[in-house]
């Protein structure tokens, strides 16, 4: 009987709680001793995706695209391939490597992408969690040549045709999307594209340049715990993307760091809170500007951009906000918010007069249960970091 050494490995597990990352899944997400199947502690009916273990339901090569996350997502079962709120649940382990191939969500069911993690690493305290991740999703695509923004992202999360929402609550845990189309800004390369559905990020990473971001119409999201990289312009619509405890990692400045579309008279807007606003650690000096980066820049005169309690360091403009053109002034119908920043990049006395500097109270109407207008369910909580 092989249960000592199991135990042993499930006591090890029940002792890293403490420091764990996801209490719900991370026994699924640790990599298995020689030996033991890989979706050992995952739920039951979990899907394993790998690039190298021939034993997974889904394999793919290192070389082309192989579409496996994409085929584990396809793969029916119950209602959803439908969009069925609250039924066919799935869950999907991915194991460690490279996936090159442009993941497309359309089911409204719930979701979970599970990235594998090292046990000797996943819970470790250096930095934010994407830097123990093993798993990278990544495509290579721009827009030009025939191609517009919204046909590059790497994970686009939507509804199907004729749908009026798409997945209710999709979750991913550890792991990278990088949109790999070059190393510099070449032209808009998105990573993520998110229109109706709610979303939830643990311990990922997006990197790109141009548009890393795109928040379309109808898209709660929440991100925690992550590293966003890019350049100019993460793209904001109609919709809420809340980041906390991230690192946005500035590859160079033009535009602003949000671009935001917004709506008179809702809490649409993009927050950032706990987080880390700062020169990326991975820039090459020789290919980008070291200029000093605006927070945000309106594409409409509604745009709501809200900084709250973050260090942002000289890499960010001493004006913190801009126009979307030069010469303009920022429309005073703008919200543009800051509370309680800090760090080089924090000097309030040059903002923009257009820049609402909040007390504290004034910061507790924009905490997360009053942007969202309540707890929202399809965030995972129990997410420590
Ligand atoms: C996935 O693989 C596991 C382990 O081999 C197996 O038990 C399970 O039935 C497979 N699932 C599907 C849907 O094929
Ligand atoms: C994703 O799939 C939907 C539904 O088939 C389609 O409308 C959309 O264009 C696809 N998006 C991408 C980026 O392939
Ligand atoms: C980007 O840089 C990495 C690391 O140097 C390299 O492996 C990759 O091929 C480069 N990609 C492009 C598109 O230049
Ligand atoms: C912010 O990120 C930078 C670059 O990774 C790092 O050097 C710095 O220590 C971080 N600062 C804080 C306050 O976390
Ligand atoms: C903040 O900026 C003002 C104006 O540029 C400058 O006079 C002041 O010394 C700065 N304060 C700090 C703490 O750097
Ligand atoms: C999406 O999230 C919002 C905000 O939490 C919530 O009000 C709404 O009911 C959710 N939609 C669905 C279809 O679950």
């Amino acid at each position: 009987m092989k249960s000592l050494p199991l135990a042993f490995f499930y006591l090890s597990i029940l002792f890293r709680l403490v420091l764990s990352l996801s209490p719900t899944y991370l026994s699924c997400q640790l990599q298995k001793p020689t030996g033991e199947s890989a979706l050992a502690g995952c739920p039951e009916g979990t899907l394993y995706v790998s690039s190298t273990d021939p034993s997974a339901n889904f394999t793919g090569s290192s070389g082309g695209h192989q579409f496996s996350v994409s085929s584990a997502i396809l793969i029916p079962r119950g209602s959803l391939m439908c969009n069925s709120p609250g039924t066919g649940k799935a869950v999907i382990l991915i194991g460690e490597g490279q996936y090159f191939e442009m993941v497309n969500v359309t089911r409204g069911a719930p979701l979970v992408l599970l990235g594998q993690l090292d046990s000797a690493t996943a819970s470790t305290r250096a930095g934010n969690a994407p830097q123990r991740n093993l798993v990278y999703i990544w495509n290579n695509l721009h827009a030009g040549n025939g191609l517009n923004d919204e046909e590059t992202p790497t994970l686009t999360v939507g509804p199907s045709d004729g749908h009026p929402f798409g997945n209710v609550d999709f979750k991913a845990y550890n792991i990278d999307f990088e949109n790999r189309a070059a190393n510099y800004s070449i032209a808009p390369a998105l990573v993520t594209s998110i229109t109706l559905a709610n979303t939830s990020f643990y311990g990922c990473a997006f990197a790109s340049w141009q548009d890393t971001w795109y928040a379309g119409y109808g898209s709660n999201t929440y991100v925690v715990d992550s590293t966003i990289y890019g350049q100019t312009d993460c793209k904001f619509f109609p919709s809420i993307p809340w980041f906390q405890s991230v690192t946005l990692a500035n590859r160079g400045c033009g535009g602003g760091i949000t671009a935001w579309r917004g709506e008179p008279g809702t809490t649409n807007g993009v927050y950032i809170a706990n987080s880390n606003i700062t020169r990326s650690p991975d820039i090459d000096p020789t290919i980008v500007t070291t200029g000093r980066c605006f927070l945000g820049r309106p594409w409409n005169e509604y745009a709501v951009a809200v900084f709250l309690k973050n260090h942002m360091d000289d890499s960010i403009h001493p004006s913190g906000f801009t126009s979307w053109a030069s010469g303009d002034a920022v429309p005073t119908t703008t919200f543009y918010a800051e509370f309680d920043s800090h760090g080089p990049g924090a000097n309030m006395s040059s903002r923009v007069e257009q820049d609402h500097i909040l007390s504290s109270e004034e910061s507790q109407t924009h905490r997360l249960e009053e942007v969202f207008q309540e707890r929202p369910r399809w965030i995972d909580s129990r997410y420590q970091y």
